[in-house]
């Protein structure tokens, strides 16, 4: 078992291990003094791995209760939050009670954020089930959901009691969402780690080094966060390719490319209009694309400049009228650069 401690105000382990979710109440049980935990889990996990999870809890003496909602972008938002705070008054959780949060992100950063304002913050934990919740969301305790305005634009920073990751269950998720996955993986390697940049491009089968992939992505959001927990400064550059992904989602009303697809094309676009400014190493971008295409991913999107760019506006990385732009100085480094919002169209236009 791999052991990941993310130091701080809430100290957390994240465990790493194949077939950890049927011991998943174990570990709970070490964490916890609680009697009851609710899972919330969507239509598409709770059907594959909710039993386990159930059985494993209850062998380890918590009532358990579960709230299923619809899988998927659209659903996160304020009324499904609602929902599972509703599941957790009918189910009369109480202070110290757990939520478990079984699924990827949208099943994480809704249900940290249900657990955040729930009686002012229970306890949750979290059972990362995507590559993307596993290398990225469910790490750092950014907890919410989507407004109609833009994503994530509601949320607590609220962290896990603990984190359970097994790779196991990558098996079950369809292709496309393990490539989604990817584009967070490959966003590492760019603002952090060249040697993870050579490791990606140089391995077979992904597959055969999933877990050490896993674990090293984990243990870099683990310095990010323990840095700067807030993202006042470093924690930013996980936003790397973001501003133009959330806008590209949000045009496309959360159907079409999924978070991790759009984020590689974001991080394309905006380093091939950086490399042309001279803020980027020349042949930086091409680099990017060739991971790009190694995974599947998308390079190219589609959307009206002036659109995007209203969308932009609502950047939570916006600052009056500035925003923060993630900029690659070259594979494994990155900084942060305050750009005016009234040059913002025409950089990413450049990178189109
Ligand atoms: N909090 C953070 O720091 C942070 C960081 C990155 C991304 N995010 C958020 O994460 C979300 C994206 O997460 P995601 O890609 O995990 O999306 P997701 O939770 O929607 O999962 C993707 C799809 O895979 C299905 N699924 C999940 N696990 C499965 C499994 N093991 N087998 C079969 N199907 C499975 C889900 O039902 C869904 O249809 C976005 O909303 C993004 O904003 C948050
Ligand atoms: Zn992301």
């Amino acid at each position: 078992m791999r052991k990941i401690t993310v130091s701080g105000k809430d100290e957390y382990e994240i465990l790493i291990k194949s077939g950890i979710l049927g011991s998943c109440g174990e570990h709970i049980r070490k964490v916890t003094s609680a009697s009851r935990a609710l899972i919330i889990s969507d239509t598409n996990v709770f059907p594959i791995y909710g039993q386990t999870v159930v059985a494993s809890l209850e062998q380890n003496g918590f009532k358990v209760a579960s709230h299923i909602f619809p899988a998927g972008e659209a659903s996160k938002n304020l009324a499904t939050v609602e929902g599972m705070i509703k599941a957790l008054c009918e189910n009369e959780l109480s202070r110290n009670d757990i939520v478990v949060a079984l699924g990827g992100g949208v099943t994480g950063d809704m249900a940290g954020f249900a657990s955040a304002i729930y009686l002012r913050g229970i306890n949750f934990v979290g059972i990362p089930t995507t590559l993307l919740s596993q290398v990225d969301s469910s790490v750092g305790g950014k907890t919410g959901c989507d407004l109609t305005f833009g994503k994530n634009l509601i949320g607590a920073f609220h962290n896990p009691k603990l984190v359970l990751i097994d790779p196991e269950t990558i098996k079950t998720l369809p292709t496309r969402y393990k490539n989604d996955g990817m584009g967070e993986i490959v966003k590492y390697a760019l603002i952090k780690s060249e040697e993870l940049y050579n490791t990606l491009l140089n391995c077979k089968n992904i597959d055969d080094i999933l877990t050490d992939v896993i674990y090293t992505c984990v243990d870099i959001k683990r310095q990010v966060v323990e840095n700067d927990f807030t993202e006042k400064g470093e924690r930013m550059l996980l936003n790397f390719g973001h501003t133009l992904a959330h806008a590209i989602e949000k045009y496309e009303n959360f159907c079409g490319l999924a978070h991790g697809e759009a984020v590689g094309v974001g991080m394309l676009c905006i380093t091939k209009t950086s490399e042309k400014c001279g803020e980027t190493e020349v042949g930086t971008a091409e680099k990017i694309e060739k991971l790009l295409n190694k995974f599947s991913l998308p390079t190219t999107f589609s959307g009206k400049t002036e659109e995007l760019v209203n969308i932009m506006l609502y950047d939570k990385k916006r600052r009056g009228d500035s925003i923060n732009l993630v900029l690659c100085e070259k594979v494994g480094k990155s900084y942060v650069k305050p750009f005016p919002i009234s040059k913002l169209g025409s950089f990413f236009v450049e990178g189109k």
